[in-house]
């Protein structure tokens, strides 16, 4: 066990908040934003095919696994790991999840800031398209400097009373408007295009980087890789049932994006728009459907507002992992973490918020294939920082912390008789997760 801390750690008030509050922080921009762009520039139908597989065989394990670990020791990532290992290499891992947490919230925050911005466009009927609206400095950076500082006030608030309660209410909602928009969607004329597009896999479209996409999308949709999932894992009850639990988030998480996908990609065929579009696809054909739907505006005003809800619930988990380590490791109080891990994220920001066509250099800065500091930041934080953090996570937790440690922990439950997924568990863990995630990192360096 762990060293005792003095003041006991808070908890999730409730299995339904944590399952909540975890869905939460995995829903958000990822499933809406990021999940139907990436379908469109890997072809549709196969990279989903992939993407789904990528969730059960390498996802819900590693979330099962960041959980366990996150309960057993009580502790933010850093402190999990050297709870576990108090020597060597390993924390170093925690420390790749705190930067790589801190650097997505930067850019997150910035494209969490058009979705304000669009709750303004709808309300005040304003038809700029979407590269005019982003080029827009005022509007940019006031957006994301309102989005950061809505994340920092939640956080202040603590787990239970601003994180699990806000959770609770908004989730549902965005389910129910998703449901309305996706039967619009399918009503339009000439939706089939896109229905083939979304669910009639073209196997020829399968390479390495469809599945590079498709892993890098399961690990930043499901907030994995990070030690998002350990730090809300210190924070459940003994009593909770970790395989359900984990299950049912990954679950969700994957039905709200397979539900983003039923929403645009009908649509966008339906308007004759191009689906390879990348970042701005779902703000060029959302408005256009909202625009077409009788009472649209008022469907798209909602609609909005949830999306950056739902992009709040999940930043506040981004910011959630470095004030965890900052207040267990450096003793700081919650409220002077949560100040200071904002201002940095804040910094983080200022160039991607910059690199959507009002500054040049960073809007055409290329690295590694990709183009403007917002694309870089995703590609190497929300892809390969966290694709290769979870490949660390099952070494360290399928075979330095041992998968029977972890077993033990899950089972400290009295859930039943699992043990036939548990061995499963066990496998995928130590073997299925950490080779697959290797060939596909190793096919990146272009090794095959
Ligand atoms: N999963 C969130 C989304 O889909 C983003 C997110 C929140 C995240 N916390 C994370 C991504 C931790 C990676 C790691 O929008």
């Amino acid at each position: 066990m762990t060293d005792k801390i003095s003041t006991p750690r808070a908890q999730w008030g409730s299995r339904i908040g944590f399952i909540l509050a975890a869905s939460g922080s995995a829903i958000g921009l990822g499933n809406i934003w990021r999940f139907p762009y990436t379908t469109g520039e890997h072809g549709g139908a196969a990279f989903v095919l992939m993407y789904i597989i990528c969730v059960v065989l390498i996802g819900i394990p590693v979330m099962i696994a960041e959980l366990s670990l996150g309960r057993h020791t009580q502790r933010n990532p850093v402190g999990a790991i050297k709870a576990i290992t108090p020597k060597g290499g390993w924390k170093l891992l925690g420390y790749l999840g705190v930067l790589a947490g801190t650097v997505i919230l930067s850019y997150y925050s910035v494209v969490a800031g058009w979705t304000i911005g669009y709750i303004v466009k709808t309300i005040t009927h304003s038809t700029s398209d979407f590269n005019t609206f982003i080029a827009d400095p005022k509007s940019e950076f006031g957006y994301f400097i309102i989005f950061l500082g809505l994340t920092m006030l939640v956080v202040l608030g603590g787990v239970k009373g601003g994180i699990e309660r806000w959770s609770k209410i908004l989730m549902p909602a965005l389910f129910i408007i998703l449901l309305g928009l996706i039967v619009f969607s399918l009503t339009l004329p000439g939706a089939e295009g896109g229905i083939a597009f979304y669910l009639n896999p073209d196997f020829s479209k399968i390479t390495g980087s469809t599945i590079l996409a498709a892993l890098g999308q399961a690990f930043f949709s499901l907030s994995l890789g990070m030690g998002a999932m350990i730090t809300y894992g210190s924070y459940i009850k003994k009593e909770t049932n970790i395989i359900s639990s984990g299950t049912i988030v990954a679950f969700t998480d994957t039905l709200i994006a397979v539900m983003a996908g039923l929403v645009i990609f009908p649509a966008l065929f339906a308007f004759g728009m191009q689906p390879s579009q990348g970042p701005g696809l779902v703000f060029n054909v959302l408005p256009q459907i909202f625009s077409q739907m009788p009472g649209g505006m008022i469907v798209g005003l909602f609609f909005f507002i949830l999306l950056a809800i739902a992009a709040l619930t999940s930043s506040i988990s981004l910011l959630e992992v470095g004030v965890a380590w900052a207040v267990d490791e450096l003793k700081t109080s919650r409220t002077l973490a949560t100040i200071l891990i904002t201002a940095v994220a804040f910094i983080f920001g200022i160039p991607s918020a910059m690199s959507q066509g009002y500054s040049e250099f960073f809007s055409t800065i290329h690295f590694i294939g990709k183009t403007g500091f917002l694309d870089i930041m995703d590609f190497v934080f929300g892809s390969f920082a966290l694709t290769f953090g979870g490949l660390m996570l099952s070494l360290f937790i399928g075979w330095k912390w041992g998968a029977k440690n972890a077993v033990a922990e899950i089972q400290s439950s009295r859930i039943g008789n699992y043990s036939m997924l548990l061995k499963i568990w066990s496998f995928l863990i130590r073997f299925v997760c950490p080779v697959i995630i290797f060939l596909v990192l190793l096919n990146l360096f272009g090794i095959f």
